[in-house]
């Protein structure tokens, strides 16, 4: 089945390219709110989290790093807002986030992204359902939140569980969605008896992407083609439309056109146009269209 394509480069904040109740699926990665190679973007694109940041290097301290943080999930919250209005009723929203720790002036604590997001995505109206795990390979324990465990960790209570898991929140907007019996689409989307039971437990261990990336595309973390593809033949019908208002390296809208789904995808920084161009050449057979719309 040919697709359609259409690449967005501009803030996913607002989307009025696309009309309201159009969308099927959303899947997606956003910057992570907190994790440090992060902290110039959301500094970038709002002048009070740098504000902020400077606030606290100045001294002040718990109050700016919570403010910092609810600002972080402010600018995030507007693009799951926009996702709201775009889905359809019964279209999931598949959000991949992992949760940051970090030690702030001597301070270390753990920033839950992935309850801030579900927190503000029922707020919006979303209906929250079962999420998944994402287990990856795992890293050395640390202790103190830095450098691996030292002879004191084996000595209680200083030392902190390793983070070695994300999450993979998933989303309804409305009610369950409605197909014709036995329709056509639908069945031609049918997932083996081993997919199901694999894709649908909740523990994901994927390893991360190839560690053969150019610079460029390491800044984006890209996340590795399974997590997409899973989620994407789990939540959509071929011919559907899947967005990803932080495109990054072109991940999503690849493996949409690879599995015969269409995509729309957002992206803030011009300079990944390159590398999302050439990932979509790899399925260039299978794409009539592909339109590049810069704001
Ligand atoms: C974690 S990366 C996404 C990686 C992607 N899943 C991949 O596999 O390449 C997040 C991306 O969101 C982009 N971004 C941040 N804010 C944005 C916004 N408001 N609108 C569109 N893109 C944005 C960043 O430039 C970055 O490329």
């Amino acid at each position: 089945m040919l697709t359609e394509h259409k690449i967005i480069l501009g803030s996913s904040q607002i989307m009025p390219e696309l009309t309201d109740g159009t969308v099927q699926l959303m899947v997606t990665s956003p910057p992570y709110p907190m994790i440090k190679m992060w902290d110039s973007l959301f500094a970038q694109t709002d002048p009070i989290i740098a504000a902020l940041w400077q606030k606290l290097e100045a001294g002040s301290q718990e109050e700016s790093v919570r403010k910092i943080y609810d600002a972080m999930h402010n600018y995030l919250g507007k693009v799951w807002q926009e996702t709201y209005r775009v889905l359809l009723d019964g279209g999931i929203a598949c959000i991949n986030i992992g949760d940051a720790t970090r030690t702030i002036n001597g301070k270390f604590q753990l920033f839950p992204n992935h309850s801030r997001i579900t927190e503000i995505c029922e707020r919006i109206g979303f209906t929250t359902l079962p999420y998944i795990l994402w287990k990856k390979p795992t890293t050395k324990p640390k202790y103190k939140g830095k450098g691996a465990f030292l002879g004191s960790g084996f000595l209680p209570p200083n030392a902190y569980v390793t983070m070695d898991c994300e999450f993979i929140l998933l989303f309804r907007k409305g009610n369950l969605r409605k197909f014709p019996p036995h329709d056509e689409y639908r069945y031609l989307s049918k997932f083996k008896k081993t997919e199901r039971d694999e894709w649908f437990s909740q523990i994901w261990a994927l390893k991360g992407t190839r560690q053969t990336m150019s610079e460029l595309e390491r800044r984006t973390a890209a996340y590795p083609d399974e997590i997409p593809n899973r989620l994407i033949k789990m939540f959509s019908v071929k011919g559907e439309t899947v967005l990803d208002p932080f495109l990054g390296s072109g991940t999503t809208a690849k493996i949409a056109a690879q599995n015969e789904r269409n995509s729309i995808g957002y992206e803030s920084d011009p300079n990944l146009l390159s590398i999302i161009t050439k990932k979509m050449n790899q399925f260039d057979k299978l794409v009539a269209k592909y339109e590049l719309i810069k704001r």
